[in-house]
């Protein structure tokens, strides 16, 4: 399968679950391509008109990988800008991650996920399923792993 991994990522958290599943799709025989998004100016919680320096195509990718940093208990506000501006992902299906520095997915990364489902099914997507990581909690790093394994299933099956 041909799978593009688009993310939103300040800081490098969401990066680094991105390339980890990537790594996991890549080793599973797929085409992998990861793409990141990147705004004009200032991206953070209330700004309405972002500017991304580009809008992923992902018309070329049979399933596709969305990954966000929480913000402000929401969707950052550059991911929410590429579900308005990406022309359609309809047939597609579709993944969807989040990171949150808070331990509880009730903290922001539950409304997230939210917001990116129905902005995805809006846009005509099938979503297979969404997962949460809580940067601050001990098990991080089983927590990922648990993700990535959940997301690169849900694509596969
Ligand atoms: C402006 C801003 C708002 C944030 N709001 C939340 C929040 O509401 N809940 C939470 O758990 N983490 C919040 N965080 C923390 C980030 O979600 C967390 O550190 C995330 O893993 C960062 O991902 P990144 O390194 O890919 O940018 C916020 C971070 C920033 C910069």
């Amino acid at each position: 399968m041909n799978i593009g991994i688009v993310v939103h990522s300040q800081t490098g958290n969401t990066l680094s679950v991105a390339e980890r599943l990537r790594e996991k799709l890549a080793a599973a025989g797929h085409a992998v391509a990861l793409e990141r998004l990147e705004a004009e100016g200032e991206v953070r919680p209330g700004v309405r008109d972002v500017r991304l320096k580009s809008v992923p195509d992902v018309e070329a990718y049979d399933a596709v990988v969305l990954g966000s940093p929480v913000h402000a208990f929401a969707l950052s506000v550059a991911m929410q800008a590429y579900l308005r501006q990406v022309p359609s992902l309809a047939g597609k299906r579709v993944a969807c991650f989040v990171t949150q520095f808070f331990p509880f997915a009730w903290m922001g990364g539950h409304h997230a996920l939210r917001q990116m489902a129905r902005a995805c099914q809006a846009k005509g997507a099938t979503v297979c399923g969404t997962g949460v990581v809580n940067w601050s909690r001990r098990n991080r790093d089983q927590r990922i792993a648990a993700v990535v394994d959940r997301v690169s299933r849900c694509l596969s099956s």
